[in-house]
């Protein structure tokens, strides 16, 4: 449905409930100013609802959670016949049939597609923990506490991923309590080259930069603390920040080389929201990679999880790594309340509507009716 405005923006019972907001909660959460924000009520489709009555077209797609749209009737009686059926339970000592299928599934979708054997899976309640469990395991893997990101790069709030993410805005408050195990590189952003490069045609100036960048990143790995390397394909909070070609393949080789991890943060471009199923997809031939990290496309509140190729996880602190093996772990965001390493599991509830969003969006894409409609790849804010 079009939008169809009746009152100003925000209408008067937004601009009440924002003068009520910011006298209780901490003003560091939601931002508030006179012109906004717009309290929301309900939403349908690509439709919401205000709570002054107002309809508007939703072009971000809740950040692409909602990428089947709101409410879809499929996500929403699984959600209610879990919730009616069993809506907590200790999923680490008694787990749900739906863990079981959606890890499976996760597996299937990735690494046995990718003929890399099976996958397992770490099911968490936000991005940031998704990210952290892949630095944990990349740790654990390979004995060495370095990350190796990249400036600009968004990984979450959590104090771990915080620490790798590199936006000066978001870490300098707490830069005091930050630990050190993170160096950033420039992100090969072609608009705004961090080499000092002035033409804006990537095959121009590519020698230089790609030069450039090769001898930063080799320099830094053959000190040999490095583990991890950590990069979102596209950044996105960065200002969805498209790498020229060269860079992931250089990276996935680069990792492999040096025995470390290659983890590929896709919680906010994977799953379709750059076209592709996850964004590296369009650069990678193949499945040579490394770490995802997605939203459900349902609006239903859906955690994401983390997942490892089998060989990285059975390699525990008593289980050195071996330097020469190619570094490939991934993180997916999806959905279900488990945590990591000291799981609660939960909400079955969650996992049950994550189990349908997936379905739903797998089917769309096979049945060739195209990738799940993303209403657009809104910036986060
Ligand atoms: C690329 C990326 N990584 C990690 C996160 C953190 O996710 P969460 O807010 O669920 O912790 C975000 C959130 O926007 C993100 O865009």
């Amino acid at each position: 449905m079009l939008p169809e405005l009746l009152t100003s923006i925000p209408g008067p019972r937004s601009k009440t409930l924002a003068a009520e907001l910011r006298a209780h909660e901490s003003r560091n959460v939601t931002y508030v100013s006179p012109g906004f924000p717009v309290f929301w009520d309900r939403a349908h489709g690509v439709n919401v609802w205000d709570v002054d009555g107002n309809r508007f077209l939703d072009l971000t797609s809740g950040f692409g959670v909602a990428s089947l749209g709101y409410t879809p009737e499929p996500i929403v009686h699984a959600t209610l016949d879990q919730a009616a059926r069993l809506y907590h339970a200790m999923g680490d000592v008694h787990p749900t049939a739906e863990k079981v299928a959606l890890c499976r599934k996760l597996s299937q979708l990735t690494f046995e597609k990718w003929d890399l054997g099976p996958g397992k899976a770490i099911l968490t309640n936000s991005g940031s923990e998704a990210v952290e469990a892949a630095l944990k395991t990349a740790f654990l893997a390979t004995k060495r506490r370095g990350v190796l990101a990249f400036t600009g790069g968004y990984h979450g709030l959590g104090y771990g991923a915080l620490t790798v993410t590199g936006r000066s805005m978001f870490r300098d408050p707490f830069s005091a309590q930050l630990a050190d195990f993170a160096t950033f590189l420039p992100f090969p952003d072609c608009q705004h080259c961090p080499f000092g490069a002035t033409a804006r045609e990537p095959a121009a100036c590519l020698p230089e930069c790609l030069n450039t960048f090769l001898v930063q990143t080799e320099n830094l790995l053959r000190k040999g603390d490095i583990g991890a390397i950590l990069v979102e394909p596209v950044q996105g909070r960065g200002g969805e920040v498209v790498p020229p070609g060269w860079f992931l393949p250089l990276l996935r080789s680069l990792a492999s080389q040096f025995g470390a991890l290659l983890i590929f943060d896709e919680i906010y471009t994977g799953f379709h929201r750059t076209g592709r199923r996850f964004a590296c997809d369009r650069w990678m031939s193949g499945p040579t990679s490394s770490a995802w990290a997605r939203r459900s496309p349902a609006d239903f509140p859906s955690p994401p999880a983390w997942a490892a190729k089998k060989s990285w996880t059975r390699r525990g602190p008593n289980r050195p790594a071996k330097r020469s093996t190619p570094a490939r772990s991934w993180a997916i965001r999806w959905g279900a309340g488990w945590r990591w390493p000291h799981s609660r599991c939960s909400k079955p509830s969650r996992g049950a509507s994550a189990w349908k969003s997936w379905e739903l969006t797998w089917r769309k894409a096979c049945a060739g009716s195209g990738p799940p409609q993303s209403a657009g790849a809104g910036r986060a804010a």
